[in-house]
């Protein structure tokens, strides 16, 4: 059981209302400065149960800083963080990925000289992830951690140190660290960097396999447009901290504006 702000909220109840949801996350009426810097004026949206929600906007429009904010490495300034109807702002990092709520780095750093599977055993130690109340045995954690390298496409490395690995696996692997905790709610920090046209579209068709299996809700920042055309069911815009558009990726994609601060510049 953890404690939220009053309530009481355990896992197997969040299952419960999460089937009754029509919203994972509400993010409302964000601002988030640094120094005299506005990263982020007043951002509100949604995501619904299942939903991919993809997130695009120029460098420096604010992106990571709203993933930050909503998985509580950064207290907003104003605004409110509303996860299956309990607000969690400003909660912290780890309580909040133990509600199922997870993130990937923009710049994934893993464990450079342990294995492929070690890495996503720390991070399945740290969840102190647990079977029918107890915890579970080392050998039951490493059973779970070969299950999210078999589903990332992962397996065949997971003896290889994190430094071998390829920048495709090395995402991989930031993929199937994420996973082994079982989130409800996903978020992609630009996943797709550095990996080549057809690495993107191998990517793509994994991600919606696993969204699927695992009927995940998932955010997507990212920069190659292909990809985010192709995953998403539904874009959002930042530009300069706040939100210009949003809508169905193929209408977003047409919206003048959208033209003018983003695609037309690349
Ligand atoms: N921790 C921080 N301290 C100071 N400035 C920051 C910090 N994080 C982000 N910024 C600034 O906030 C703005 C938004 O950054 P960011 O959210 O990383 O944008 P994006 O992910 O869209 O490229 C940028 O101008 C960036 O330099
Ligand atoms: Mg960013």
């Amino acid at each position: 059981m953890i404690g939220l702000g009053g309530s009481i909220l355990a896992l197997r109840d969040l299952k419960v209302s999460l089937s009754s949801m029509d919203r994972v996350i509400s993010v409302e009426n964000i601002y988030k400065s640094f120094g005299g810097l506005k990263a982020l004026k007043g951002v509100s949206f949604s995501v619904k149960p299942r939903e991919a929600l993809g997130i695009i906007g120029p460098n420096g429009a604010g992106k990571t800083t709203l993933f930050n904010v909503i998985t509580g490495f950064l207290r907003p300034d104003r605004g409110k963080i509303v996860y299956l109807g309990h607000d969690i702002t400003g909660k912290k990092p780890h309580y909040l990925s133990k509600l199922g709520i997870a993130r990937t780095f923009q710049i994934a750093k893993p464990f450079e000289d342990m294995t492929a599977i070690e890495n996503v055993l720390i991070g399945l130690l740290f969840s102190k992830k647990r079977k029918n109340g107890f915890r579970m045995s080392i050998g039951e954690l490493k059973k779970e951690a070969i299950n999210v390298l078999e589903a990332v496409g992962l397996y065949y490395k997971r003896n290889s140190p994190a430094h071998q690995l390829t920048v495709v696996e090395r995402k991989r692997l930031e993929l199937a660290r994420v996973l082994a905790i079982e989130p409800k709610i996903l978020l992609l920090d630009e996943v797709m960097a550095g990996l080549s046209s057809q690495e993107v579209e191998w990517e793509v068709s994994l991600l919606k396999k696993i969204k699927e299996e695992k009927e995940l809700t998932v955010v997507m920042i990212e920069h190659v447009m292909k990809a985010i055309m192709s995953f998403s069911d539904r874009l959002i815009v930042l530009h300069y901290g706040e939100k210009i558009a949003e809508g169905k990726p193929e209408e977003v994609a047409k919206n003048p504006e959208v033209v003018e601060a983003y695609l037309g510049g690349d």
